[in-house]
């Protein structure tokens, strides 16, 4: 998409905890601790992070923190607090001259971030990017940069995991001087009133030049085959440090092909800026051609074609790896929420990761896009403006959400605040509807229902017709139904064990169970969808119990690693109209309860259903697409099983057997082949199998695996109450199921997952790694210890003794100078000195370490703490080194510089301290 930026993620380092800076000693050393680059603790260039973790990002360090009964119930009793990440960066002296930025796409929650000693950033929020010009503070060649970022999580978003730390992709951005601004193009196909189809493109272009410039904007419209469809230009001319913009339309001559939730046909308009002849920047950005409408009466349009919004609510995190989620592992999500028929998202309470975005327009979703927190002051105002400017191009995003049931929503304050925020969203698009989700004051005389383009209904369903009958022209629909509560694999609740039956029968007093939630959609074409609360299980908000020991949701579809749940079946059966689909729970393995009667609820969009128990039907009834249909069946081992009946003929089949006792384990992977890029994950499913090899679905013994060729991320079964890490290489089995989330190395060559438990017999799976390249990472640093930082003597007539120094407080007399700063000769003599101060990392104060000059110009001598250490006798540039005795910091250092006559002199390089060996 944007070839000038490449990944940040490996060569991090990470410290868990908070580091308070020590108050500085004195007056001076207080003048000096706010200047430009003298930053201090942790965020200081020079700090000892020798012992910090390496990690790569994404990381979300709460995803490895145990269970705590003291954490936050709603954080999923994980610790969160602060930590710290550094990085150093070399850049390479050929990017001097560009416009240089850092991007994270997700820091959890609040951050500061440091370049080369200063502050340059502060976030606000976990859910929005975060960018750094580094242009001004860049350093290139051996001088290298440190970013230094406090994150503080301990501050809280919403009611719902979080996640901590930098948890979304981080990129290094290398632009020419003169280019496309960051979110900068805007090229959202409209369809005129006489049906043609158009692109208007409208592209930012900054400067970080020093003269103004004229550029060429190209843009062209490619077809998904990658033919150009249509292409047009236009001018610009852009002031040092100024914006401007650049405008154009692409006219299409035939009719597009269209996007559409079974057909997600993407175009590509790249936009390309030339500026002197030569092309200096280009964006390539997927888009859609699609109508969409909301209507009073009758709901959701897609190119004018009637889509019953079939919606789930997502939080972002999974199983094992917390919030950090690989963008494959994104995708595998979407595929399960595909294949259960879903065709909408709500990404609640915030924006997504824009990876998620590109899947859905890829995949054929369509997104309710979330703002995080309501509020119009200007620091939540630019959240907003960054997301719809981020956002606006993707086909998928068909609503803005500005809210998620905010108390003041009937007061005048609300209505007030929401105008703005809408007027906010309506500047930037133009073409897609505010909403906002309410929960109340549907009918109080002033509520902000007055100002949203469609109404959201968090629950409420009662109203839903009242609501309708008093705003007639006022578009509506569920933001949010259900909240339903299930236990993965249980069918019979257990209060005092926290859990909940699978039966579809338990619901919040708020909400509803899947199946009346979805009736009460469904009923109502006024309703344009419904999306439930959520497709997926999520760590936090343990409700309906909210106490220890329960550390995840019960309102998932599916549970915390996307295994499902019978819900899955019943919005399978609902929503499904491709192919015939019918569902039978529970399994059929109940030792001990033979000849009791066992509730059987059988899903299916068929046209009538029939129930057989070993070979004997016990039961025919018409189908009820929306709440299923149920026996009682005495219990008798052996086969289960249900016919959906279309026509008189068998159109599909589900059926269950009594399983044995469990014999062997079995890794079930979703790929067998994963891309050797050092990226790509996948979760694999570890099971049970009895000797015939059938999945047994009540077993909860530990297993632990081995992985070669990929690394274990995570782990996870989706047992709200288990504590067991998410980190490592075991993990019990819940109900039958655990899973195994790998990553894969790089390269071709085979990744081998081996999995044991006690008394079952192993299980062994292979999968290829194919030999995709990795994409770009900026290359790790190890950190280095630099004196970079001098004050520098006037010149004198005589060799001066190493003692001399500026009187404490003088921030006048001396100047300060760089490494890699020489100065010109002076009249007034050949002497000078340099005076620094270097506190050796821990290992160098305890061993020694070498100190080395890259190139000094002229004689010189180094003397540290009063002792004569090394000389350089010649006076032309080159290098000097000494070995730095052992001993704690801070230490003193010295150098006496002898110019040679006439020639500038100094410390010509960098200046390092390293360990010995
Ligand atoms: C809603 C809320 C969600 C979640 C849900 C649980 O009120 O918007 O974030 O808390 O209830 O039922």
């Amino acid at each position: 998409q944007d070839p000038s930026r490449t990944l940040i993620e490996r060569g991090w380092l990470f410290h868990e905890g908070d580091i308070v800076a020590p108050m500085p000693e004195g007056h001076n050393a207080t003048y000096l601790s706010v200047k430009a680059g003298n930053a201090q603790g942790a965020a200081a260039m020079a700090f000892d992070d020798s012992d910090w973790q390496p990690v790569r990002l994404p990381h979300d360090w709460a995803s490895a923190q145990p269970f705590v009964q003291t954490a936050n119930v709603s954080q999923g009793y994980r610790p969160r607090g602060i930590g710290w990440y550094r990085r150093t960066l070399l850049l390479d002296p050929a990017d001097r001259g560009k416009t240089i930025l850092l991007q994270f796409d997700g820091i959890a929650s609040n951050a500061t971030i440091w370049v080369n000693g200063s502050a340059v950033a502060h976030n606000w929020s976990a859910y929005n990017s975060v960018s750094v010009d580094l242009t001004p503070f860049a350093r290139f060649g051996d001088d290298a940069n440190v970013i230094a970022i406090r994150v503080d999580a301990s501050v809280m978003e919403g009611w719902w995991y979080e996640g901590a730390g930098l948890y979304r992709h981080a990129w290094l951005i290398r632009r020419a001087p003169v280019a496309i601004v960051t979110d900068g193009v805007h090229c959202d196909p409209r369809r005129a009133g006489d049906g043609r189809w158009q692109v208007p493109v409208a592209v930012t272009i900054g400067s970080t030049d020093h003269q103004p410039a004229s550029v060429t904007l190209e843009a062209t419209l490619l077809d998904p085959d990658g033919r150009t469809v249509a292409s047009g230009r236009a001018t610009a001319t852009v002031a040092p440090l100024e914006r401007a913009d650049a405008a154009l339309t692409l006219d299409l001559p035939l009719a597009p092909t269209r996007w559409s939730v079974d057909t997600p046909t993407l175009y590509t308009v790249v936009t390309r800026l030339v500026r002197d002849g030569v092309a200096v920047d280009e964006r390539r950005i997927p888009i859609g051609f699609r109508t969409l409408r909301f209507d009073a009466n009758q709901g959701f349009f897609l190119n004018d074609e009637h889509v019953k919004l079939k919606g789930v609510c997502l939080h972002q995190d999974h199983a094992g790896v917390g919030t950090a989620i690989p963008d494959t592992l994104i995708e595998w999500r979407l595929e399960r929420l595909k294949a259960m028929g879903c065709n909408a998202i709500r990404c609640t309470h915030n924006a997504p990761a824009a990876e998620f975005l590109d899947l859905c327009d890829r995949m054929g979703f369509l997104v309710m896009d979330e703002n995080r927190l309501f509020d119009p002051a200007p620091d939540y105002m630019a959240q907003l403006d960054w997301m719809v400017r981020r956002d606006r191009n993707h086909p998928s995003v068909i609503l803005w959400s500005v809210f998620n049931e905010e108390p003041m929503q009937g007061t005048e304050a609300g209505v007030e605040m929401l105008r703005r925020m809408a007027h906010t969203v309506h500047a930037l698009d133009d073409s897609r509807p505010v909403t906002g989700a309410m929960n109340g004051a549907f009918f109080d005389p002033v509520n902000v229902s007055s100002v949203l383009d469609v109404v959201g209904f968090n629950y409420y369903q009662g109203d839903y017709d009242r609501f309708h009958a008093l705003n007639p022209t006022k578009p509506m629909t569920s933001s949010e139904d259900t909240s339903a509560y299930e236990t993965r694999g249980v069918f019979a609740d257990d209060a005092k064990a926290h859990r909940l039956t699978s039966y579809d029968t338990e619901a919040a007093s708020w909400g509803d169970t899947h199946r009346k939630s979805w009736k009460a959609i469904a009923d109502r074409p006024f309703v344009a969808g419904g999306f439930v609360w959520t497709g997926f299980d999520y760590h936090g908000e343990p409700t309906p119990f909210n106490e220890w020991p329960t550390i995840s949701s019960f309102f998932g579809i599916m549970d915390l690693c996307g295994f499902p749940k019978t819900a899955f079946d019943i919005h399978r059966a609902q929503w499904l109209d491709s192919e015939p689909v019918v569902s039978l729970n529970p399994h059929w393995t109940w030792p001990g309860r033979e000849g009791q009667p066992i509730e059987i609820l059988v899903m299916s969009n068929a046209e009538r259903v029939v129930l057989r128990l070993n070979g004997k039907t016990v039961g025919e009834q018409p189908v009820d697409r929306l709440m299923g249909n149920s026996w009682q069946v005495p219990y008798a081992p052996g086969r289960i099983e249900v016919l959906a009946m279309h026509g008189g003929k068998v159109i599909a089949q589900a059926a269950h057997d009594t399983t044995g006792p469990a014999v062997a384990l079995r890794l079930t992977p979703s790929r067998t082949v994963m891309a050797g890029d050092d990226e790509d994950a996948q979760p694999i499913t570890i099971d049970a199998i009895d000797a015939r090899g059938r999945h047994v679905p009540t077993v909860n013994l530990m297993t632990r695996f081995s992985v070669d060729g990929a690394t274990i991320i995570g782990v996870g079964n989706g047992d709200p109450n288990s504590h067991e890490p998410e980190k490592g290489n075991s993990r019990s089995l819940f109900n039958g199921l655990a899973q195994v989330i790998v990553q894969a190395g790089t390269g071709r060559g085979r990744i081998t997952v081996r999995a044991e438990a006690v008394g079952l017999k192993p299980a062994r799976l292979v999968i290829d790694r194919a030999a995709i390249a990795p994409r770009a990472q900026v290359a790790a640093t190890m950190p280095t210890i630099a004196i970079r930082d001098w004050r520098r003597s006037p010149a004198l007539a005589v060799r001066p003794a190493p003692s001399l120094a500026p009187a404490d407080g003088d921030n006048n007399s001396w100047a300060f100078v760089r490494s890699g700063t020489l100065v010109q000769p002076d009249a007034a003599g050949a002497w000078r000195v340099y005076r620094a101060s270097v506190t050796p990392w821990r290992r160098i104060a305890q061993q020694g370490g070498t100190l080395r000059f890259a190139g000094i110009a002229g004689r010189a001598e180094l003397w540290i703490d009063g002792a004569r250490l090394a000389t350089k006798a010649e006076a032309a540039t080159g290098p000097l080194e000494a070995r730095l005795p052992a001993g704690p910091g801070p230490r003193r250092v010295v150098l006496i510089v002898e110019a040679a006559a006439d020639a500038p002199s100094g410390i010509a390089g960098a200046v390092s301290l390293t360990a010995d060996g």
